[in-house]
């Protein structure tokens, strides 16, 4: 199996792109720790995946961050990937419209708490010489008329930067930081702008591939990434949206 004897963490996993990734992790031989803030969802899936286990913590919670991290080299020993994959998405408002705890909010989510991960999780990957996998978005890489979710872009914008800077930083202890930027994918995040058929036919047509994503099309490339199949691979963004991005 491609993932015999690794620890993974997957941030945000009790459903969504998360819970598909830790589903495919699992199924390649890692053993699969998920967190999420919302304990009923995540008592769900962990019912729904074999060992899998299951962490309540808020990302905006430095100790709960850090609890995450203390439990599972209490319970595992170690720690081989991460995934940093909890989000969220903002009301969608123009920019002078937001107010300043909004904007907040969600930098807060998506990026200072994908620093409190890495930043707890990172002594403990450079024993493994272990990796790591941000996900992004395509709203960090372009802007899209109407998409109105500065913050959100802006977060996402920065998780590729700092993927960057990781994987030069990071490189001497062999800890591989890669990316992946998702097109629009069929969860609970996007199910308010898929509420009509007229919605669903204009996000379809948004991709050349001429449909949106499923949320295992995002796991199996953090399944590469998270691979030796991607032992030389380091500060790559890789696009995971149908061809979104290149219109
Ligand atoms: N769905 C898409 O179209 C899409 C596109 C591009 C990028 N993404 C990114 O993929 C990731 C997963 O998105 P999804 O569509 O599966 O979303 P989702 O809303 O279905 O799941 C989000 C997950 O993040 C967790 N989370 C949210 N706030 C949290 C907090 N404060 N503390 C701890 N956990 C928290 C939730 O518990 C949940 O498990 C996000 O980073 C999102 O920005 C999604």
């Amino acid at each position: 199996m491609r993932l015999s004897d690794k620890i993974a963490l997957v941030t945000g996993g009790s459903r969504g792109i998360g819970f598909a990734t830790a589903k495919i992790l699992s199924e390649n031989g890692a053993t699969v720790i998920i967190t999420a803030k919302n304990h009923e969802r995540l008592e769900k899936a962990v019912l729904e995946i074999p060992n899998l286990t299951g962490i309540a913590a808020d990302i905006r919670n430095k100790d709960n961050v850090k609890n995450v991290i203390n439990k599972i080299i209490e319970k595992f020993g170690k720690l081989d990937i991460l995934v940093n994959n909890a989000g969220v998405f903002p009301t969608i408002k123009q920019l002078h419209e937001i107010d300043e705890d909004e904007w907040n909010e969600v930098l807060d989510v998506n990026l200072t708490g994908q620093f409190r991960f890495t930043k707890e999780a990172i002594p403990y990957l450079q024993k493994t010489s272990g990796t790591i996998i941000n996900i992004s978005s395509d709203a960090g890489i372009k802007a899209y008329q109407g998409f109105n979710a500065d913050a959100y872009s802006a977060s996402k914008a920065a998780l590729i930067i700092l993927t960057k800077c990781w994987a030069l930083e990071y490189a001497k202890d062999k800890i591989r930081v890669n990316c992946i930027c998702p097109g629009v994918v069929d969860t609970d995040m996007t199910k308010p702008f898929l509420k009509t058929q007229k919605d669903i036919e204009f996000m379809n047509n948004e991709h050349p591939i001429g449909r949106i994503g499923q949320p295992d099309e995002i796991g199996k490339a953090v399944l590469y990434f998270a691979s030796e199949d991607a032992s030389w691979i380091t500060g790559a963004i890789l696009t995971v949206d149908g061809g979104e991005s290149i219109k």
